[in-house]
């Protein structure tokens, strides 16, 4: 779908975008997205953030070895053996099912990766996460679809060294950026009655309470 610039749409239809094409995204959108994750916040705006830009062909590769690994002998058994989200009935769980598997065997095809990394042990992930969504929301901005995706960290060590993170960083997400194949659509969430408690644990909030 189109760009748009209204906040709301945006994040009520920046949707995972799994099959992505091949061709290559102008840079200076990619440096729209990665302005937007520098816009986020940092505890105590340390900022000590590196994103790390891949493009090369067998790197990509190399490192989908072990995302695809996590994915079909531990991560996606494990989904697979479990019930729908909530928001999602058995067919839409299945379709997401399938285009995990896409990803898994296409991930290295997408043009270009955006590998956010942090600088200090593992555990950051709240100074890094804002910049992850704000480059996500970027993205489907400029009509660009991308995914957030942790599961190779299944396999952390050998996925960083495949991508040469350095020494005193470490990665928080791979995050395959393309055109979207598809288009985008509202994201499946439960309703706010079910998620969202009024004064007391268990109260459910509404809108019709005056
Ligand atoms: C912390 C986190 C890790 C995720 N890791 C993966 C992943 O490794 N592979 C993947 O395909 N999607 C991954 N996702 C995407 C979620 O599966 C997806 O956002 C969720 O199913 C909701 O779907 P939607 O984004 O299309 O609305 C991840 C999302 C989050 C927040």
């Amino acid at each position: 779908m189109e760009p748009t610039a209204d906040l709301f749409e945006i994040m009520r239809t920046t949707r995972s975008m799994r099959r992505l094409k091949p061709d290559p995204v102008p840079e200076d959108l990619i440096a729209r997205i990665l302005e937007a994750g520098t816009c986020a916040a940092s505890g105590g705006n340390s900022q000590n953030w590196r994103f790390l830009l891949i493009r090369d062909a067998a790197v990509k590769a190399a490192a989908a070895v072990w995302w695809r690994k996590a994915w079909d002998e531990t991560a996606g058994p494990r989904y697979r053996a479990g019930g729908p989200p909530p928001g999602m009935d058995g067919d839409k769980f299945a379709r997401l099912l399938d285009a995990v598997d896409h990803l898994a065997a296409h991930i290295h095809e997408a043009p270009i990766w955006i590998v956010p990394c942090w600088a200090g042990p593992r555990g950051s992930g709240a100074s890094i996460y804002p910049a992850v969504q704000n480059m996500l929301l970027a993205a489907r901005a400029l009509g660009l679809g991308a995914t957030l995706t942790t599961v190779y960290l299944m396999h952390e060590k050998e996925a960083e060294a495949a991508m040469g993170i350095a020494d005193g960083f470490h990665s928080y997400a791979i995050l395959p950026i393309g055109w979207p194949r598809g288009k985008f659509g509202p994201v499946r969430r439960a309703p706010l009655s079910e998620v969202v408690f009024d004064g007391a644990w268990g109260t459910p909030w509404s809108t019709e309470k005056t």
